[in-house]
């Protein structure tokens, strides 16, 4: 039997047009900014949607892909569009970090369960390992204290696979084995799964950080956003960052992936960490606050 020879056949490379139609499609929609030199990384997820298709003309994809109607076929497209590369404890100072501002939290009298947020979660490595570390920094503490992390990402597929929450072994390489031993089971010979009892302080769900304001979480100790903000343009950044910081809570850590955004600064935090580390604690009182307390102190003077 011989293929189809939309298979064999070498599709034609994307016009410089056609790149930018689909870029500006795909930053409009994702806030993903892939310039014409790394075209590369566009037009292979592309081409190779088109091939599943058995579609050869560029123009007639994008056509497709822009009707209204064509919602999942987008989101068929973005699994091949995203970089989802990540790892367990991806970035150890980030962590040192966390687990400095986890022990502030614990040897405070809180009771209120701490709450935590992977944004840009990919297949869940970074969500789990902070809930690996505060499951950890929790047992330690003679009273109970609750704890949640919710995953984000824009991609159903990485998110499928962090919700199974099975790797291969490989990827806990170099991972402490105290903690291989407590938060992993065997699953076969050559896969791991997430402990139950971890499994049952996460969940993950579907948020495109270009919809941040429709996301319910908020009142956040902890946010983790990390390598998903460098392939935007700065002013997006910016825009996001900001929304994220509106979702602490007062005194919540929010961590950045290193060199992620550069003088930058906001009124409401504060840099922590080292200097491999891009994190800001949000001040107890914003600088909104502040203003209102002052206003509300004259106003009583007055009266
Ligand atoms: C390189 S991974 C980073 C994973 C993890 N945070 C880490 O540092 O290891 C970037 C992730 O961002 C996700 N992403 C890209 N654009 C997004 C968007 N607009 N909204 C939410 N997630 C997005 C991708 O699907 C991908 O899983």
């Amino acid at each position: 039997m011989s293929m189809p020879t939309w298979i064999t056949e070498r599709l034609p490379d994307m016009t410089r047009s056609q790149f930018d139609r689909w870029q500006q499609l795909f930053e409009e929609r994702t806030g993903n900014h892939i310039g014409w030199g790394h075209r590369s990384i566009l037009q292979a997820g592309v081409v190779r949607r088109m091939r599943e298709l058995g579609i050869n003309e560029h123009d007639s994809y994008l056509e497709l892909v822009n009707r209204p109607s064509s919602n999942m076929e987008w989101a068929r497209l973005i699994e091949y569009l995203t970089v989802r590369e990540t790892r367990f404890f991806r970035h150890l100072p980030s962590y040192d970090t966390a687990q400095e501002f986890i022990a502030s939290l614990l040897a405070s009298d809180r009771t209120r369960p701490i709450e935590a947020w992977s944004v840009g979660c990919s297949t869940g490595e970074e969500t789990w390992s902070m809930a690996m570390l505060l499951s950890q920094m929790v047992s330690r503490q003679d009273r109970v204290i609750p704890f949640t992390v919710t995953g984000t990402d824009i991609s159903l597929e990485a998110l499928a696979h962090a919700r199974r929450g099975v790797y291969s072994n490989s990827r806990l390489f170099g991972l402490d084995t105290a903690l291989t031993d407590r938060f992993f089971q065997s699953v076969g010979s050559r896969e791991v799964s997430i402990c139950p009892r971890l499994k049952e302080r996460v969940c993950f769900t579907r948020v495109n950080v270009l919809n941040l304001d429709r996301a319910p979480m908020g009142n956040m100790d902890l946010i983790f956003c990390q390598n998903l903000l460098i392939y935007f343009r700065r002013w997006r950044r910016i825009t996001i960052i900001e929304q994220l910081v509106e979702r602490l809570a007062p005194g919540g850590l929010l961590v950045l992936g290193p060199g992620e955004i550069s003088q930058w600064s906001h009124p409401d935090l504060e840099p922590v960490g080292c200097e491999q580390v891009l994190a800001f604690r949000k001040k107890a009182q914003t600088a909104r606050e502040k203003l209102l307390n002052s206003f509300s102190a004259m106003k009583a003077r007055e009266e």
